[in-house]
């Protein structure tokens, strides 16, 4: 990795250090001292947040969990990346995505799901990112795996993809634990509907608080706030809220489950709790160890070790730090079922009769 200077523009990589440092700043750090400001002033600068938190937390989701920055069910026995894989397929074969359509996916990281789906269903995809820095990493990684001609990425905001592709231009488009970084979901899927063909699919991978989750109760608004500051989320919302943006803006919903609500032998937040008796195969048990206290000590340190040479940019430690809380927040919430990342819907744009 190159050095990165904490300049206001952009390094040559994608990553602006400024934002970075900024990044915290937009949580007070003790919550009984949020309100609704604070949360205001996330929502109307969500694209600051947002590219602060990626441009920070990137290169730790890489080394932690590799290319596809979601989580999936777990199988027993099953690997910690077929897994991941195996939750892109399922994805791509509920959307019945057919060789050729063209596809668009909606926040696409550094493209590990486009280049498993890609190789899948046979399809040509369209990655579109906010995050300068992720698009150059989607790249090289897809140029590496030969698929430059099946996938091409483009920097820009899934709040404006009519302006960006014109409308009715793709059969099919996905959002895989993205969309909840929008500052309205109307907003969003009223975008995806747009630029979907008359009859085209949409499929999504939601993260939602779930109906448990009660905002009046301190306890449940705190794990909220731990969601939203350890993943860059200006705002968390409840899954009812959701859906019911589907619904406004005019898609029709075929399917939809909350996937967190199987009764899975081995959770979703496995692997963040740290605990490698739960490791289902013995690669896996590396995976889990950086999340466990002896894991957590070794990146806290060599995050710190290596901003300081300027390897990082300044401020990648202190995201680093909200990995962390991220971590309790989820494995917290996804215990008491107050939270889902996996709120799974399947919606079609009405074709005309
Ligand atoms: C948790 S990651 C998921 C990435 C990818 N879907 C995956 O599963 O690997 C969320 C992604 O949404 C992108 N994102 C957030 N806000 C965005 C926006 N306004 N426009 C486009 N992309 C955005 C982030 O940059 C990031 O790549």
């Amino acid at each position: 990795m190159a050095p990165v200077a904490n300049e206001t523009t952009a390094h040559a990589d994608g990553r602006v250090g400024r934002r970075i440092e900024n990044y915290t700043a937009f949580w007070q750090k003790d919550i009984s001292k949020e309100d609704t400001q604070d949360t205001e002033n996330r929502l109307s600068n969500y694209v600051d947040v947002i590219n602060g938190y990626y441009d920070g937390a990137t290169g730790l989701y890489e080394y932690g969990w590799g290319t596809s920055f979601h989580f999936s069910r777990y199988y027993p026995g099953e690997g910690f990346y077929q897994a991941l894989a195996r939750h892109e397929h399922y994805l791509a074969f509920k959307m019945n995505l057919k060789p050729g359509m063209r596809v668009l996916d909606v926040g696409c990281g550094i493209g590990g799901p486009a280049r498993e789906i890609a190789q899948f269903a046979d399809v040509q995809i369209v990655g579109l990112n906010n995050n300068e820095f992720q698009v150059g990493r989607a790249r090289k990684l897809t140029k590496k795996a030969g698929l430059e001609n099946q996938i091409s990425y483009t920097v820009g905001d899934f709040m404006k993809l009519a302006e960006k592709f014109g409308e009715n231009s793709f059969d099919a488009v996905y959002a895989i634990e993205a969309t909840v970084h929008a500052p309205s979901w109307e907003g969003v899927y009223g975008e995806i509907q747009k630029v979907l063909k008359p009859g085209g699919v949409f499929g999504v991978y939601e993260w939602c608080m779930t109906d448990r989750w009660d905002p009046s109760i301190p306890e449940h608004k705190e794990v909220a706030h731990g969601i939203e500051i350890g993943n860059g989320i200006p705002e968390m919302r409840p899954l009812a809220k959701a859906r019911q943006a589907i619904l406004n803006v005019g898609f029709e919903i075929e399917h939809e489950e909350d996937l967190a609500e199987r009764p899975d032998p081995i959770p979703w937040y496995y692997p963040l709790e740290g605990d490698i008796s739960k490791a289902q195969t013995l690669w896996d048990v590396f995976t889990v160890w950086r999340m466990s206290n002896s894991g957590k000590f070794v990146t806290h340190h060599g995050l710190w070790l290596i901003e300081k040479l300027g390897i990082v940019p300044k401020g990648t430690w202190e995201v680093g730090e909200t990995l962390k809380i991220a971590a309790d927040a989820l494995v917290k919430s996804g215990r008491e079922k107050l939270f889902t990342p996996m709120y799974l819907v399947i919606a079609r744009k009405p074709a005309p009769n």
